[in-house]
């Protein structure tokens, strides 16, 4: 039971996490589960059951084999507890809400072979954009106001910079170079993000985290997005801007590919 006082539901104030089960392995687990208790206490959500999650997750995968015998989504989010009568201020004996659940990944695969659309919006988020706070607002505005005109992501552009996607981190490669924004409070260090750079390092691509200027986008060779259900998703079209020949390209293919090896090994 979940009170309609919880503070999730009332302020969201909580954090959350999603991560991806490959052949019911969860990848890279340590890292999401590094970020969440990171984030809990930039937040100051007192919640120390954080050991206890990993294992619970497990069981979740065992409770549920139907379900997990394709590739699975774990949502998990911790909210601040319950606040009656509705107050902003931390309640005094605060006991953190958890909820953990586990649906099968609908993946589009033909986004992924055909590469997508995106749109371009001024970022009106809050300034802590590096916390995965569950006040996500902006980013459902974001994401239904692309699919309204026929793009599957919006990208966020804050003083002329590319930060990030509504729900995804944004890479671009130009002379065969690998660029990604370098990380900072106006976007979420991303787990894939983070496989994508590890990947790019061990496999010889060179890459670097740079700014990217709106007014440089039409001069790119490609680009993708990259997120835990999204993994890495080619994008051919920015707005009106046309990337590359509009077809996926080459460093894309290769990082899907490593990143597609790199999800079974785990
Ligand atoms: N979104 N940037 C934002 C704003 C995000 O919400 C996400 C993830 C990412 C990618 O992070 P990661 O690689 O750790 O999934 C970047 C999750 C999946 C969601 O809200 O569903």
């Amino acid at each position: 039971m979940i009170s309609p006082f919880d503070r999730g539901f009332l302020f969201g104030d909580g954090i959350y996490e999603v991560v991806a089960s490959y052949n019911g392995i969860f990848f890279m687990m340590k890292e999401h589960l590094e970020r969440l208790d990171r984030n809990l206490k930039e937040v100051r959500i007192d919640f120390p059951g954080i050991i206890d999650l990993e294992k619970l997750s497990y069981e979740l995968i065992k409770k549920n084999p139907a379900e997990s015998k394709s590739d699975c989504s774990l949502y998990i989010q911790i909210t601040r507890g319950i606040s009656l009568p509705r107050k902003h201020t931390f309640p005094a004996d605060n006991k953190a809400t958890v909820f953990i659940s586990l649906s099968p990944i609908k993946s589009n695969k033909s986004e992924w072979e055909n590469g997508i659309k995106v749109l371009l919006w001024e970022d009106f988020r809050w300034s802590r954009c590096d916390i995965k706070s569950v006040g996500l607002i902006p980013a459902v505005l974001a994401s239904q106001n692309a699919v309204e005109h026929g793009a599957s992501e919006t990208i966020w552009v804050r003083n002329n910079l590319i930060c990030e996607g509504s729900h995804t981190n944004f890479f671009a490669v130009k002379n065969g170079i690998v660029v990604t924004p370098p990380l900072s409070k106006f976007i979420l260090p991303g787990i894939t993000r983070k496989a994508v750079l590890a990947i790019c390092r061990k496999s010889n691509i060179p890459v670097r985290e740079e700014k990217i200027l709106k007014e440089n986008l039409k001069e790119l060779d490609e680009v993708f997005i990259t997120g835990t259900l999204t993994e890495i998703n080619p994008v051919v079209q920015i707005d009106d801007i046309k990337i590359g020949n509009g077809k996926p390209g080459a460093v894309t293919k290769r990082i899907q590919a490593e990143f597609k090896i790199a999800t079974l090994l785990k």
